[in-house]
């Protein structure tokens, strides 16, 4: 009765009445249930003398009393992460189906055994840890069938056999799947998520070939697994050998033919291996020969660009004494190197713009050891190369650079150069060919933001909390407020920021990188600059520095929500249009739940994180006129 009476008061607002109601009764009435049970579920641990903070007549979300192992968000448990607590015994399943908030949990690093526990009832997991534990057996082919908002599965480190769950091919939102040390047998299914970004099923007992959707996992992924084969691990798939996964996995009868096979396959392995050998060694001959290049695609890369031939020390006329000089004091600083002349000619080739990290040349850089760090758009490829002299620098080779003159071009450079921002990260060196350009600069130790947000941070990998990512986000609007003023006149500032252009330092400093490039890329590559991703541009405006404060918009959403925004994704399938849905939430005053569950612990910085949410909104307004300038979004920013 009371109830109806209630209802009928306020008629208009039905809804809030009912939901404001009930809420006032959990909240004042009956305890929390989470409370219950995580009591329920410590019944079922051993060893769980640690959790002693889980008593009952106090609160889990407790401020500054938290339950031990806990991730909360508005009070209600949304973790439960009880990593290396030496607990073992059962995993009561049952009383994690009563927390309703539940989006991850960790018990890696336990003595847990048996079976897999059942916590795929739990379907609104986002995250899963069981990893270096002793759980044992086959999991069900369709274990993860009702497990649709998995982003993150570790199961390394068990004793799990059977074949992979064919289920998992299934979960569109995986990012990030770790398999490895175990003994899953048989075949690698078809993973097609554009989403996963993190793979790793080595140390198995798997066979067959590596499906080619999992091409942009190296080896590192896969090692470990005697009967794999694929270009990854170096190691063909000859067709016998790919049609023998299935013929004997279908107990073919005739025992000997099949051995007599093996025979054949054997020798014929042992045949191409030692052919390999044999070709490696003639290769690294032939390169110790040249004095040269450690890496394969290094050289390649290298050679096309012209660091073969010593031809062109003379094509630059500006900076070309300066790179002379560098030469001259590269070659007295090391003098373990080479002094023949032709590799001091080489070394003209380089234009240094920015002696911080000292002079060096491009045989300098030929000669350290290389790694390939990517490829990106505009025909880049990105090469890390470790000098000697211990520090390490970035290599970005640019095809599709070519609208302008050398005279132009080094002018730009040195201008990007001469930035001093502790947010930017300026050029070092570069190095000018007609059709492609090198790029030198510092190397960023934690790598890019997009590594950072949907790479693998681990499960107890905690750092990438609320102040990191608050630095992060003010030292991005600092940084693209410096080169609005340093570009005034430019239409487009920065003009491809997005996630993958941000690098993080050891202090979670950002740097701005690949800025101011609208003005050199070739015509044809200019839409594939971020900021032409503006909405206004397809309604036909021209760009504006209103367009950098968009891509803004869309970095900070992504950083606060963590999500994979499909506005970096060309034809749109994958991803979070993460600007549609944080502005509905927003409309509706739903915020916090938009937020990502790993920062979301601690509650005191809610109001922050909402307050950025509303800015990441208004930098990221369809509307340029309705959009926030860079100065206004700073001063926001700054305020928080
Ligand atoms: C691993 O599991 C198998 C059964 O699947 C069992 O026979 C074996 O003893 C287990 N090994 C360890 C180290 O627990
Ligand atoms: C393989 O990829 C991982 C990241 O997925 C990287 O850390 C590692 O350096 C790569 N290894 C090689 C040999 O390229
Ligand atoms: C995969 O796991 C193995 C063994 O733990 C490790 O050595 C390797 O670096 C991992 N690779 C990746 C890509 O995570």
């Amino acid at each position: 009765m009371a109830n109806a009476k209630v209802l009928r008061k306020c008629n208009p607002l039905v809804f809030f009445c009912i939901i404001f109601f009930n809420f006032s009764l959990i909240s004042t009435e009956s305890p929390n249930p989470d409370s219950a049970a995580l009591l329920q579920l410590k019944k079922s641990f051993k060893n769980s003398d640690i959790l002693n903070t889980w008593k009952s007549g106090t609160e889990p979300c407790a401020k500054g009393k938290q339950w031990l192992g806990l991730v909360c968000h508005n009070g209600k448990v949304t973790g439960v992460h009880l990593g290396t607590l030496g607990l073992s015994g059962k995993i009561d399943v049952d009383a994690l189906t009563k927390m309703p908030n539940l989006r991850s949990i960790s018990v890696s690093d336990n003595s847990f055994e048996g079976p897999i526990p059942e916590i795929n009832r739990l379907g609104s997991l986002k995250a899963v840890y069981l990893a270096n534990n002793r759980f044992s057996g086959k999991i069900p082919a369709d274990y993860f069938k009702g497990m649709g908002s998995l982003k993150k599965l570790w199961l390394s480190n068990n004793n799990f056999s059977g074949e992979i769950p064919l289920s998992l091919t299934q979960i569109s939102s995986l990012m990030s799947i770790h398999l490895n040390d175990n003994h899953f047998s048989g075949k690698i299914p078809e993973f097609k998520q554009n989403n996963l970004v993190s793979l790793n099923i080595s140390n198995n007992d798997l066979n067959g070939e590596i499906p080619s959707s999992l091409s942009k996992f190296n080896q590192s992924s896969f090692a470990g697994n005697k009967g794999l084969c694929g270009k990854q691990l170096g190691k063909k798939c000859e067709e016998s050998v790919a049609g023998a996964g299935p013929s004997s996995s279908r107990k073919v009868s005739n025992n000997q033919s099949n051995s007599k096979i093996a025979f054949w396959l054997l020798s014929l392995c042992v045949l191409i291996l030692g052919i390999m050998v044999f070709a490696i060694l003639v290769m690294k001959r032939r390169q110790e020969d040249e004095h040269a290049f450690q890496n394969d695609n290094l050289e390649e890369s290298m050679e096309s660009a012209g660091w073969e031939g010593g031809k062109r020390d003379v094509e630059l006329s500006v900076g070309s004494t300066q790179s002379r000089v560098s030469t001259q004091k590269g070659v007295t600083a090391q003098k373990t190197r080479s002094t023949n002349k032709s590799a001091k000619r080489r070394l003209g080739d380089l234009v240094v713009v920015n002696e911080k990290n000292g002079m060096f040349g491009l045989q300098d850089l030929m000669r350290a050891n290389a790694e390939v760090l990517g490829n990106g758009t505009m025909g880049a490829s990105s090469y890390k190369a470790m000098m000697p002299d211990g520090f390490s620098l970035v290599v970005k080779r640019i095809k599709e650079m070519n609208k302008v003159e050398k005279d132009r071009f080094d002018a730009e450079i040195r201008k990007m150069s001469a930035m001093s921002h502790p947010n930017i990260l300026a050029p070092l060196a570069y190095h000018f060919r007609n059709e492609e350009k090198l790029l030198v600069s510092e190397f960023v130790p934690k790598g890019s933001l997009l590594y950072i947000l949907h790479g693998d941070r681990g499960p107890t990998h905690a750092e990438l909390n609320w102040p990191a990512r608050l630095k992060i986000i003010k030292g991005i609007a600092r940084g693209l407020d410096y080169l609005h003023t340093q570009y005034a006149s430019s239409e487009l500032p920065h003009g491809n920021l997005k996630s993958s252009n941000v690098l993080i330092d050891s202090n979670y400093e950002p740097l701005l990188a690949d800025f101011g490039f609208n003005s050199m890329i070739s015509d044809n590559q200019v839409p594939q600059l971020f900021a032409y991703k503006a909405p206004e541009i397809s309604q036909g405006h021209q760009v504006s520095p209103k367009c950098d404060v968009y891509c803004l918009g869309i970095v900070i959403l992504e950083i606060i929500t963590g999500k994979f925004p499909t506005q970096y994704l060309n034809h749109g399938s994958g991803g979070v249009d993460v600007v549609e849905w944080v502005r509905n939430a927003v409309l509706e005053g739903r915020e916090a739940e938009f937020l990502d569950p790993e920062i979301v612990d601690n509650s005191s910085a809610i109001g922050q994180m909402q307050r950025i949410l509303q800015i990441g909104v208004a930098c990221s307004e369809s509307n340029p006129d309705q959009r926030l300038d860079i100065r206004e979004a700073t001063r926001r920013i700054e305020e928080i």
